[in-house]
């Protein structure tokens, strides 16, 4: 691998513009996970160390309108506020719009080792059509452009894309750190078994493609099962599919797919049940693995010498339907951390990995939904180019 890194170079006095990807969740105004930021705090300190001026910008959520309710929904104040006690330094929120004598008069102001951040980048149009107006805008703020935003890096948008024809470019350790990891994984040391679940079939296949040529077994739980086994003709009751996901489906080889022997249900009247995989009734609705295939699962995961798990094997938030998704966390986080190399990525199977309290163990976790799953499909990432080979 051969990445553009920023390395020695002397960035003392210099603006530096920083693509980050502190798109966390937040409830009733207050950020419920901040590991994507704490997953920049190393680039940030170091730029500090440096004597830089660090201009940060990243987007949060999907803002539609741009009208005041909008603007106040997405805004990345809170996370000005957020960062600067991570820091234990001021940060300042810089909500002047780019392009405008204001805030290229608040970065001139900058002090060395001061560190700003720009409002939402996708409260601008041009950010996400990838223009090069757009861009010049932005690159007309810094000297310098680095990218640590791996969580954005599957979008053509200007902020991870147009922008680098701008500014001397490069990429920050965080790209360099999931690109390294996330090529252990399509490059493994076998055997190399990949546990895919969770809800949405269209946005796994292309991920389930690629990993079906890489891994021995690639073992398959949650509604993305469902598919499967409707595409194969087992009676899946209620439970979530769709036309074009049992399409999908039905199109993977079968050879090395390990799916569900035995699932849990609810019944017509609301109870949880098990049943095997054949006797699943009318009017019922999988919601987590059954024990037989929690032991099916934990005999190829404690085989395994890479492991890569995204998506949870059932409602794993529903305490009745959590059990598989929490066997599957143990087992892989048991089988990392020495003895198999362990990635796990997207933001439900961490969440659910985390109720293990195992996440030290996992080799590493990544900071993408999409990002790492379009990595580990095999596509170019619009992010990377130029960065990283
Ligand atoms: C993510 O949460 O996966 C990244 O921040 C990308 O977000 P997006 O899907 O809104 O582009």
């Amino acid at each position: 691998m051969k990445a553009k890194t920023i390395g020695t170079a002397h960035l003392s006095d210099k603006t530096v513009l920083v693509r980050v990807d502190f798109n966390v969740p937040i409830m009733r105004g207050k950020i419920e996970d901040d590991f994507k930021i704490q997953a920049s705090l190393e680039l940030i300190k170091f730029l500090i160390s440096k004597r830089a001026k660090i201009v940060l910008m990243t987007h949060l959520g999907w803002p539609k309108s741009g009208g005041a309710a909008d603007r106040r929904k997405f805004s990345v104040k809170i996370i000005a506020s957020h960062l600067a006690k991570l820091l234990d330094k001021r940060v300042l929120f810089l909500n002047q719009p780019v392009g405008s004598a204001k805030l290229q008069t608040a970065i001139t102001k900058l002090k060395n080792g001061q560190v700003a951040l720009l409002e939402n980048i996708r409260f601008y149009p041009g950010e996400t059509t990838n223009s090069l107006e757009f861009a010049k805008q932005l690159a007309g703020l810094a000297d310098v452009y680095i990218n640590n935003a791996f969580a954005s890096c599957h979008r053509q948008h200007t902020s991870v894309s147009a922008i680098k024809k701008y500014l001397p470019s490069f990429a920050g350790p965080l790209l360099v750190a999931e690109v390294t990891n996330l090529r252990r994984v399509l490059k493994p040391k076998r055997p190399l078994i990949a546990i895919m679940g969770g809800v949405k079939v269209e946005t796994k296949i292309a991920v389930l493609k690629n990993l079906l040529k890489k891994a021995n077994h690639v073992l398959i739980g949650g509604a993305l099962a469902n598919n499967f086994l409707a595409a194969h003709r087992f009676n899946v009751g209620k439970s979530i599919v769709t036309k074009s996901g049992i399409a999908l489906a039905r199109r993977l080889p079968r050879k090395k797919l390990v799916w569900p022997l035995d699932l849990v249900v609810t019944t017509k009247d609301g109870r949880t049940a098990w049943r095997h995989l054949k006797e699943i009734k009318r009017g019922e609705t999988i919601i987590d693995i059954g024990p037989e295939t929690m032991k099916l699962f934990g005999n190829y995961i404690k085989r395994a010498n890479t492991l890569v798990w995204n998506g949870p094997m059932g409602r794993y938030e529903d305490e009745r339907a959590r059990y598989g998704t929490l066997f599957v966390a143990r087992a892989v986080a048991s089988r990392s951390s020495g003895k198999a190399f362990g990635v796990v990525g997207g933001g439900e199977t961490i969440d659910a990995l985390k109720l293990t309290k195992m996440e030290d163990d996992i080799d590493w976790i990544s900071t993408g939904g999409g990002a790492t799953l379009a990595y580990l499909s095999g596509e170019k990432l619009p992010g990377l180019v130029g960065l990283i080979k």
